[in-house]
């Protein structure tokens, strides 16, 4: 059934980049199922922090997972309110994640139909249409694909997307269309702390290709520019100023309020 959801927080300075908000989406997510939750936030908290130091992570993720429980049965129904749910967390070591080479360069993007499921909302274990449009992005010889639905972007296979006009940042608005972004909320905060303009809104393919910049957030790539779509090249196929600080922004505020 799928019946499972996930987080990934990164880890920069053995620390956990916005865990209280992967936290409250996670609770999120399992209440919009009905799902368990498996231990509360402190423990939560203390159980990311001794695998960072198990691990020795300095830079990286964290992934976990909640499912719903083994009830012993196969059944379309929930098991009973009082299966236990199965947690499981692994780390991942990635060294130089901020100063990814990427974020100099920028991600090529193509579009694609936006054929996943109703409810993007909820960050569930069920990947596979995101995972086919990666595969195509990876055949068409570029980064990541951006999903289309009634001619509007969506959002990215995972991460969201962005495009800049003049000083203004423009992105879809949330609704269960999109996954409601960590990264994106902060982003968002930090972009109208710095005097950026912020609309709230969906916008067309055809006004993404002819836009000053574009970027994704995600909690593993944070902050990244994205130089094409669809071979349409955005500022001369350059990384842009608002993407380029963007990013700094945001890596040295959520540095400093990491845990
Ligand atoms: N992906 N949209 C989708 C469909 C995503 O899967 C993700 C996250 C995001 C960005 O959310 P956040 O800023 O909270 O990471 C948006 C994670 C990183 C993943 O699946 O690995």
């Amino acid at each position: 059934m799928a019946d499972g959801v996930y987080e990934v927080t990164s880890v920069l300075d053995g620390k956990l980049i916005d865990f209280a908000g992967h936290a409250a989406r996670l609770a999120r997510s399992l209440s919009e199922l009905d799902m368990a939750s498996p231990c509360s936030d402190a423990e939560l908290l203390d159980i990311h922090r001794e695998l960072v130091r198990l691990n020795a992570i300095d830079e990286g993720m964290i992934y976990l997972q909640v499912t719903r429980g083994n009830p012993g049965d196969r059944d379309f129904a929930y098991p009973p309110a009082d299966t236990k749910p199965t947690l499981v967390l692994f780390t991942q070591s990635k060294p130089g994640l901020a100063n990814a080479p990427a974020a100099k360069t920028g991600w090529r993007v193509i579009s694609v139909p936006d054929m996943r499921w109703g409810r993007r909302d909820i960050k569930t274990v069920q990947l596979l249409y995101p995972s086919m449009a990666k595969m195509a992005a990876k055949a068409a010889g570029v980064d990541d694909a951006w999903f289309i639905e009634d001619g509007h972007i969506t959002e990215g296979t995972s991460n969201n997307a962005y495009i800049v006009k003049g000083n203004t940042i423009i992105t879809r608005p949330l609704s269960n269309d999109i996954l409601h972004g960590i990264t994106r909320a902060a982003l968002l905060r930090l972009a109208a702390g710095a005097q950026m303009k912020v609309e709230e809104r969906p916008f067309t393919l055809d006004e993404a290709k002819s836009a000053d910049e574009a970027f994704i957030t995600s909690a593993s790539a944070f902050v990244m520019p994205v130089v094409e779509i669809d071979g349409a090249a955005l500022s001369a196929g350059k990384v842009g100023p608002i993407a380029t600080r963007m990013r700094e922004i945001y890596l040295e505020e959520m540095r400093k309020a990491a845990v």
